[in-house]
């Protein structure tokens, strides 16, 4: 199986876990930031994992712009991760996750699990206890069937 990671990340956080989950995923994986990456190569993949920040609700502005150039993704897997606030007042702006999930399903990709939030203790981090576990542990179990 070959699986494409892609993420932003503004203090590293995000970058942390989307390596713990590039590791963790069965078969050949890579792990590429969103300016590494082309929107065009998505679609040559098994399974790709999208994975941004919640900033105000939603991903950052790097990663709306390279899911804006994202090509139609029919037939192909996705999951989706975010990092974000344990505070429960953040809940009401929604998550990253959520939103980048809205984009794929509308470029035609499927979900092959719900979304997942990993939590930071503040805006620069660090990751809560065991997140990196629990995003290794996410991952291990994805199958783009
Ligand atoms: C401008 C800004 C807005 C943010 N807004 C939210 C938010 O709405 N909800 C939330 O849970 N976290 C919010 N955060 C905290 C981020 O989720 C946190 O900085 C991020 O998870 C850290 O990941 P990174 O190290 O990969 O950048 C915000 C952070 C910044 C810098």
């Amino acid at each position: 199986m070959k699986t494409l990671v892609v993420y932003d990340s503004l203090y590293g956080n995000t970058a942390q876990v989307a390596e713990a989950i590039g590791a963790a995923v069965a078969g050949e994986s890579q792990v590429l930031r969103i300016g590494e990456a082309k929107p065009s190569e998505l679609g040559s993949f098994e399974l790709v994992i999208v994975g941004a920040p919640t900033q105000g609700g939603r991903p950052t502005e790097a990663m709306r712009a390279f899911l804006a150039r994202v090509p139609a993704l029919e037939g192909v897997k996705v999951a989706v991760f975010d990092t974000r606030l344990r505070a429960k007042w953040v809940k009401v702006f929604g998550y990253a996750a959520g939103k980048i999930t809205e984009r794929m399903e509308s470029l035609g990709a499927t979900l092959v699990t719900e979304p997942e939030g990993f939590i930071v203790e503040g805006k620069k981090g660090p990751l809560g206890g065991g997140e990196l576990e629990r995003a290794g542990a996410w991952a291990k179990d994805l199958r783009p069937d």
